[in-house]
């Protein structure tokens, strides 16, 4: 299936890219380069240096490429700067929805796979259990506000336009390819498990953690941590699903099992066998206590088995890739 994927140059689509590839399918990548690297897509992989929210273009790279469905992964997605500068990121991730969708109908395209977010349940699922997608939608900041908005133009877009979706809400994505060609090279991360990797190989002083006084074993948050290429693999099924003539679904991707944020720095520790500080702060602003998947419709739907449910790996892997990075040649 030819396939365009947004945002192809960032950590995650540039793991999609590759798995695409590797699968078979034709891709093009279609990105502004305004956090992705050009390096992360293989050379030979058509690229568009393009803003999705530049309708003209996208249609045109729909239209050239006779593309048949689109991954769109391109967003803005750091939850404390959505809170400074909201209107970059209705602008980015809803009228960039809104201009892929114009784009799509011009040009013919009735499957999309779209980045959702386990942000957009907030903080009123309580402080225990799991999500599912039937659970009380709140989002607490602009980020999970843009990302629930995109999910309801997809929807509106399939009984008006017939463009069918699978918005898959993705947990805590982390870790690096297994082969460890690609790993997560996001500048400033704010990501756990990245922030983690780059304090085990003393690109970091120290790591903050942001609330001890939560209602969990450690008064550290929860969250569920799904590797990136578990995470892609369901993007193929869906695909698939759609190309079946599925309808459009709203999906939650994550593994069903929490860690608290304590935890997994001493997991990070221990494989690293790193001695990083721990600086203790507040509470931040928009974070959630507790958010764990229930996958249980990911998995019946799309028949989706993960195979990298270990949080050892996801740490190692993510660990491993920023080792390389730090002695790449410059
Ligand atoms: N990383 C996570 O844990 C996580 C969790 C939930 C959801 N998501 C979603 O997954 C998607 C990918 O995230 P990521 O971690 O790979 O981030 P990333 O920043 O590495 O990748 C985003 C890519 O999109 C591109 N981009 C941004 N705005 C664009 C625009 N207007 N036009 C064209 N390209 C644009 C960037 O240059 C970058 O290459 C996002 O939609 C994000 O909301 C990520």
């Amino acid at each position: 299936m030819r396939t365009l994927v947004t945002g192809s140059a960032g950590y995650i689509g540039s793991h999609a890219t590759n798995a695409l590839l590797k699968s078979g399918f034709d891709v093009v990548s279609y990105d502004n380069l305004s956090t992705g690297f050009r390096s992360s897509i293989p050379e030979h992989v058509q690229f568009i240096e393009g803003d999705v929210r530049d309708t003209a273009k996208l249609t045109k790279a729909l239209r050239d490429n006779k593309i048949e469905a689109v991954i769109h992964f391109a967003a803005k997605l750091k939850v404390p700067e959505s809170l400074t500068l909201p209107l970059d990121y209705y602008d980015n991730n809803i009228s960039g929805t809104i201009s892929l969708i114009q784009a799509c109908r011009s040009a013919g395209v009735d499957k999309v796979i779209f980045s959702s977010t386990a942000a957009v349940y907030g903080t009123s699922n309580g402080d225990k259990g799991l999500v599912h997608e039937g659970s009380i939608i709140s989002p607490i900041n602009p980020y999970g506000s843009s990302k629930l908005m995109a999910e309801k133009i997809l929807a509106d877009a399939e009984p008006a336009h017939g463009i069918r979706s699978v918005a898959l809400r993705y947990f805590n994505v982390a870790g690096a390819a297994l082969d460890g060609k690609n790993g997560q090279r996001t500048a400033d991360a704010s990501h756990l498990i990245k922030v983690a990797s780059e304090a085990a190989v003393g690109k970091r002083h120290f790591v903050q953690v942001f609330g001890t006084d939560y209602a969990t074993k450690d008064g550290s948050a929860v969250r569920d941590y799904i590797h990136v290429e578990d995470l892609i693999d369901a993007h193929l099924l869906a695909l698939g699903y759609l190309r079946d003539g599925g309808s459009s679904q709203v999906l939650n991707c994550g593994y069903g099992k929490g860690y608290t944020v304590l935890e997994v720095l001493e997991t990070m520790k221990r494989i690293s066998g790193a001695s990083f500080s721990i600086s203790h702060q507040n509470r931040r602003t928009g974070d959630a206590p507790h958010l764990v998947a229930d996958a249980t419709k990911l998995r019946n739907l799309l028949g989706w088995t993960p195979q990298r449910d270990d949080l050892e790996l996801i740490c190692r892997t993510s660990y491993e890739w920023e080792k390389r990075q730090s002695t790449a040649p410059a």
